[in-house]
């Protein structure tokens, strides 16, 4: 099988070199992917991100499978446009990635087949909203309904606050129409987890759990980053959490993507809040998490691309997807400055395939790693628990080395 990988980050190395391990893959082309993915076996990259120059790309090579890492081309709608023309794609429809792209349309659809997530109110008037936050509690968080990149939610402790983030979404327009509209939800207070999930639109199945790490200094403060690392099982998810997750949240959603009529074989990432009153729903994603699908996908015993095919033929009821026990451990390797300004063009040392590497802003020039991005790389350690899984992960960042290079020392702690 060829298969194309669309995308650019550590998710979409992952994503590669998971499924460059199937013994039915003799290539995977990465589109436009990054200067580390090419350490792969069987990966390289092409240098198109266009939707009409991806479907070209996926006729002439005779690409027998397309996976879409990000959210965006999928909102755009890559698999409709890949599915007329008659090529293999996993990944939501356009109208099913709503339940990523647009806030106020994933929140209506919970509302509607019960599932369980924050009171919210909706929005498309600045002076009925600052109504609102003038009478609601705080704190209060504040949505632009559109895709904002994760830079769309504002945790408001006050009228100010809120008033400023509203602001900045409704007039000042800074997401450029992703924040005309918002959502204004009650703030729950409680741990979060990311469960991964795979669906075929008749059958869901949860992957292993993981838990992301979103601010950029130790101890969860400072300003929220894309993730600064992530471990696999989320030591949160107790069996009482799974099972109230799947029998409130995940059951539910799928009942609702039915009774929609929404066409939907791929990932559905739900974020939740595990809090004294049970566990809520954040938000969906229609695609894996970066970083953790970093993760996750170490810790993945079955063949992605069987996994994938079951899915595409609605077989996923009769496979049987089976994992590695213990745990993984991912910590990324930022830029100094990052998320904020920084620099890029660093040398970097130690990308080799041994010491356990997803790269994610690398470039490659004459044959020299550089950095090309905030989160540059991650390191991964499998273990068999959280803490071996840790120490092998930091052991691994040891070995690599660039100028400015800034981690979080208590991923997983
Ligand atoms: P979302 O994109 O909706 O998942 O929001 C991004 C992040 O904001 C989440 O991962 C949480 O850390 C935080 N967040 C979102 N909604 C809430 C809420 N209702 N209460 C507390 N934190 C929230
Ligand atoms: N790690 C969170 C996300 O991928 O949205």
């Amino acid at each position: 099988m060829k298969v194309l990988v669309i995308g650019s980050g550590g998710r979409e190395h992952a994503i590669c070199w998971k499924i460059a391990q199937s013994p039915k893959v003799e290539k995977v082309f990465c589109a436009p992917g990054n200067g580390g993915i090419e350490i792969e076996d069987k990966c390289s990259n092409v240098n198109i991100t266009d939707m009409d120059g991806l479907m070209d790309l996926a006729l002439e090579e005779k690409i027998d499978l397309t996976v879409v890492g990000p959210e965006v081309p999928l909102t755009e709608g890559i698999v409709d446009k890949f599915k007329d023309r008659g090529l293999s794609i996993f990944g939501p429809s356009s109208r099913a990635a709503m339940l990523e792209g647009s806030k106020i349309y994933s929140k209506n659809f919970m509302k509607k087949y019960g599932i369980k997530t924050a009171e919210y109110a909706v929005f498309d008037q600045i002076d009925k909203a600052l109504g609102y936050i003038g009478i609601c509690s705080y704190p209060v968080v504040v949505k632009a309904d559109g895709l904002a990149a994760g830079k769309g939610v504002f945790i408001c402790q006050n009228y100010r606050e809120a008033k400023s983030a509203l602001e900045d979404l409704m007039i000042r327009n800074v997401f450029k129409g992703a924040g005309k509209k918002v959502v204004i939800e009650e703030f729950l207070q409680g741990v979060e987890a990311s469960i991964l999930t795979i669906t075929d639109g008749n059958t869901i199945v949860p992957f292993i759990s993981s838990k992301d790490h979103k601010q950029i200094y130790d101890g969860g403060v400072g300003p929220n980053t894309g993730g600064m690392g992530a471990v696999a099982p989320n030591p949160y998810c107790s069996e009482k959490v799974l099972e109230d997750f799947a029998k409130n949240i995940m059951e539910p959603t799928l009942r609702g993507i039915q009774q929609e009529n929404l066409d939907y074989t791929g990932i559905i990432f739900f974020g939740i809040m595990i809090t004294k009153k049970g566990v809520y729903l954040l938000e969906y994603n229609v695609r894996m998490g970066d970083p953790e699908t970093q993760a996750v996908l170490p810790l993945m015993k079955s063949d992605f691309v069987d996994l994938i095919q079951a899915a595409l033929s609605k077989r996923l009821l009769s496979f049987k997807l089976e994992w590695r026990k213990g745990a993984c451990c991912c910590v990324v390797a930022a830029s100094k400055g990052y998320p904020a300004k920084y620099e890029t063009g660093f040398e970097i040392e130690g990308l080799k395939k041994e010491n356990k590497i997803f790269a994610a802003g690398v470039k490659k020039e004459n044959g020299i790693f550089k950095t090309s991005g905030g989160r540059v790389l991650v390191t991964y350690g499998i273990g068999g628990n959280l803490e071996e899984a840790i120490e092998c992960a930091y052991e691994n960042l040891k070995r690599v080395s660039f100028n400015g290079m800034y981690f979080r020392k208590d991923i997983g702690k």
